[in-house]
């Protein structure tokens, strides 16, 4: 395991479907923690892919690389006692457990985002729900691409049924308590 055994710094990993609240969670999340003086980034899936990932597409290759990288960058950034949130679909266990092998399971706080796709659909806040209707995205998590429910994340948010304040408490309780 590459991690440090005391997590001075911490990533938090957000995986969901598109339109659960990841980006939304992460945005306030940071606000909230940088008023505290904590050293933390963002690192969201849709900004990593405009430029370092620009690369990639979304077969399964391609977003299992994805995972690696940002998990790369989230250990060398966290080894640099810089805490990271990482907000990626992440759709396939196996890859969110190599994430956490990456980091290290002290450093690794995975929250599933988990909103049912009809309400992702509805909200539909990028356009993108609609695009798939319309057959211009192929390969879209949740349609016609697989998202894998995480097994044992650490913790399991209902977003569409609780408000944003809520479920940053309850990131920010489990944070406490893996820096006490
Ligand atoms: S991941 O599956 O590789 O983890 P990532 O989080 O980086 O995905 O990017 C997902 C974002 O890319 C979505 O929020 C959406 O804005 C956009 N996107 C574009 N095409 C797709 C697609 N086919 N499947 C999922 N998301 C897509």
């Amino acid at each position: 395991m590459k991690g440090n055994s005391t997590p001075k710094s911490i990533t938090i990993w957000l995986t969901g479907l598109s339109g659960s609240g990841k980006t939304t969670l992460a945005q306030q999340l940071k606000a909230d923690l940088e008023t505290s003086n904590w050293p933390i980034i963002n690192l969201d899936g849709d900004e990593l892919r405009k430029g370092i990932h620009k690369d990639l597409d979304f077969s399964d290759a391609s977003r299992k690389e994805n995972i690696r990288r940002t998990a790369e960058l989230s250990n060398l950034l966290n080894d640099s006692k810089i805490s990271v949130i990482a907000s990626l679909i992440s759709p396939f266990e196996a890859d969110r457990q190599f994430a956490k092998e990456i980091i290290g399971s002290d450093r690794f706080i995975e929250v599933f985002c988990d909103c049912p796709l009809s309400i992702c659909q509805q909200r539909d806040v990028k356009g993108l729900y609609q695009q798939v209707n319309e057959g211009t995205i192929q390969q879209f998590t949740g349609i016609s691409s697989t998202y894998e429910i995480p097994l044992n994340p650490t913790l399991h948010l209902k977003t569409a049924e609780l408000s944003i304040s809520a479920c940053l408490e309850l990131i920010k309780k489990e944070i406490d308590d893996r820096l006490l």
